[in-house]
């Protein structure tokens, strides 16, 4: 069979990557992080555009470059259509939609949740993939999102997230102990050393399959202003154990709504995604959960969970084999339907 090189964008949000594929493997993966937006304690939409600006040539060239390869070989090419933020997504959208036109190849609008998800079949060793159908959760920092897989293209989304999601909840808490963002992978580290029953934070009650963040991130909030006054050293002498105990409070969230989907759907792989499954809690909770339910779960190689191009890329190699590629008016859009 013939071979497809595919050159993938992805500018959602505040990283520039560009990756090349030879059918569902991954030649290069670049990702160019925007650390501006660390001083700002999240990320400012109007320097993210600017820095993709800066970034996308020299990205895509070294993705190229890396790859063996040069634009002449190239068979399509798959950007981020969206979700994500408009001034970001037009970069990348408009670099891929000229660069289309210059060398005369498809282009192919990939939805960045679809990414995530696809993330699961790039070809790579030591990495199983998950069969049809299959139960995706994806967690990041812009979304929490169960999804039932039924095929490469068709899934529809049995629950999300009705506030912030998961990552925000992460980073949320973080701020408020004071520590830097993003503080997801801070307090996975300084949960490593304390006990998650500590401090028992409450779960929200949400119906089905939906998940509601914004208050447990108020609850940690009064709950350490409090402490903090009659104890001004209580975060620095207990922040292991709050960590634990907040880490260990999301997790369970996420896991008894990943059962309840199991219950209904019938489904027992689960393939998770997105930045937050980098979290060593959440990986071993699914490794454990396999022995205890049965089930099969799936956590890509790292550099495919958090945002990247390969994944757009894997999307756009299966949307070339079922001629699903797209016109050059095509437009980005900060939200998007699935
Ligand atoms: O997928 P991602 O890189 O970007 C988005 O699309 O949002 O996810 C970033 C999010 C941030 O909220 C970050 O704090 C969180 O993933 N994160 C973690 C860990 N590593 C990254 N949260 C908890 N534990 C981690 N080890
Ligand atoms: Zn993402």
């Amino acid at each position: 069979s013939k071979n497809i090189y595919t050159l993938a964008i992805e500018s959602s949000c505040d990283d520039t990557s560009a990756a090349v594929l030879l059918n569902d493997k991954v030649l290069s993966n670049v990702v160019a992080r925007q650390e501006i937006h660390e001083q700002y304690g999240g990320v400012v939409p109007e320097l993210a555009s600017r820095a993709h600006q800066q970034n996308i040539v020299p990205v895509v060239d070294v993705a190229l470059k890396k790859a063996g390869i040069t634009k002449n070989d190239l068979s399509c090419i798959a950007f981020t259509q969206g979700p994500g933020l408009m001034g970001s997504l037009l970069v990348g959208g408009s670099f891929a939609k000229s660069l289309s036109m210059a060398l005369d190849i498809p282009l192919i609008a990939v939805n960045h949740m679809k990414g995530h998800i696809l993330a699961h079949f790039i070809d790579e060793e030591g990495y199983s993939k998950p069969t049809f159908p299959f139960l995706a959760m994806t967690i990041s920092g812009g979304h929490t999102q169960i999804i039932q897989v039924d095929s490469f293209f068709e899934m529809k989304i049995i629950g999300e997230t009705t506030d912030d999601a998961v990552g925000e909840a992460f980073d949320k808490s973080a701020k408020i102990l004071g520590l830097p963002y993003p503080g997801g992978p801070l307090i996975d580290k300084y949960a490593k050393d304390g006990n998650p029953k500590a401090f028992p934070f409450t779960k929200p009650k949400v119906d089905g399959l939906n998940f509601s963040f914004s208050g447990l991130k108020t609850q940690i909030l009064y709950f350490i202003q409090k402490q903090t006054q009659t104890n001004p050293n209580f975060i620095e002498e207990n922040l292991a154990d709050i960590c634990a105990s907040i880490q260990h409070t999301i997790i369970n969230i996420l896991m008894d709504k990943l059962k309840l989907a199991v219950k209904e759907t019938g489904i027992k792989q689960i393939a998770i995604g997105g930045g937050v499954s980098a979290n060593s809690g959440i990986r071993n909770t699914l490794k454990e959960a396999e022995k205890k339910y049965g089930w099969q779960t799936y956590i890509p190689k790292f550099e495919y969970t958090t945002d990247n191009a390969a994944m757009i890329g894997i999307v756009g190699y299966h949307s070339l084999l079922e001629n699903k590629t797209s016109n050059t008016d095509v437009v980005s859009k900060a939200r998007i339907e699935f």
